[in-house]
């Protein structure tokens, strides 16, 4: 990692870390995506949480209203938390990029994967992030941020569901994108649905174990 974060290493609480490194987002240029973005989006929710979740990035309505996870598979995204009694105020949710990436098709820009430039041109802000908030457990929500986190090599189909070791003690799983279920149809989305909702019963009775040694 380089030295963005020179001005944030101080004595200060997580709340101070993560506002400073959300201003540096909000004036960021370090890739291309900085030229069509409305706004960054940085992440939501409670810093003392146990879990985190990483999507991919913000889309459309992301891009709009500067938060993550506002659109459909936002929707999808709270109902999923709310199968094991969760709220996005019970975790901390971000993106492994800052900036909707998008491109023009039909006379519309359409949302697109992040390439690996900007994946890697963000990478210290998340890493930031992890720094300051320090979570137990990591939720990948997709390939580009299992990649980010787990292993470059990850393949979600096969891979998802499966706890790894992370550096600093840290437990991350992967599971499938709210886009992704959202694609499917018919057997498609009920496999599907089915797999993720396993993926996050587990998850859930790690976040209570982690809630449980801190009492
Ligand atoms: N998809 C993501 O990965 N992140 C968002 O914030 C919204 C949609």
């Amino acid at each position: 990692m380089d030295s963005l974060f020179d001005a944030v290493e101080g004595g200060e609480s997580r709340e101070e870390r993560l506002a400073e490194l959300a201003r540096q987002v909000s004036v960021c240029t370090r890739c291309d995506l900085a030229l069509t973005r409305t706004n960054t989006v940085f992440g939501t929710g409670d810093p003392h949480s146990p879990l985190m979740l990483v999507g991919e990035g913000p889309g459309e309505n992301e891009d709009a209203t500067g938060l993550p996870f506002v659109g459909r598979a936002g929707k999808l995204l709270d109902d999923i938390l709310a199968a094991v009694d969760l709220t996005r105020q019970d975790v901390y949710i971000t993106n492994v990029v800052k900036c909707r990436a998008s491109v023009a098709e039909g006379g519309r820009m359409k949302n697109r994967q992040p390439k690996t430039g900007e994946i890697n041109a963000c990478n210290p802000y998340l890493q930031g992030q992890l720094e300051a908030i320090k979570p137990e457990i990591i939720l990948c929500l997709g390939a580009p941020a299992a990649r980010t986190l787990i292993d470059k090599n990850f393949k979600i189909t096969k891979d998802r569901g499966k706890w790894y070791d992370l550096e600093g003690g840290v437990k991350a799983m992967a599971t499938f994108h709210p886009a992704y279920i959202l694609r499917q149809s018919g057997e498609d989305l009920r496999n599907t649905k089915r797999l993720v909702w396993k993926d996050v019963q587990g998850i859930y009775a790690e976040y209570q174990s982690a809630l449980e040694e801190r009492r």
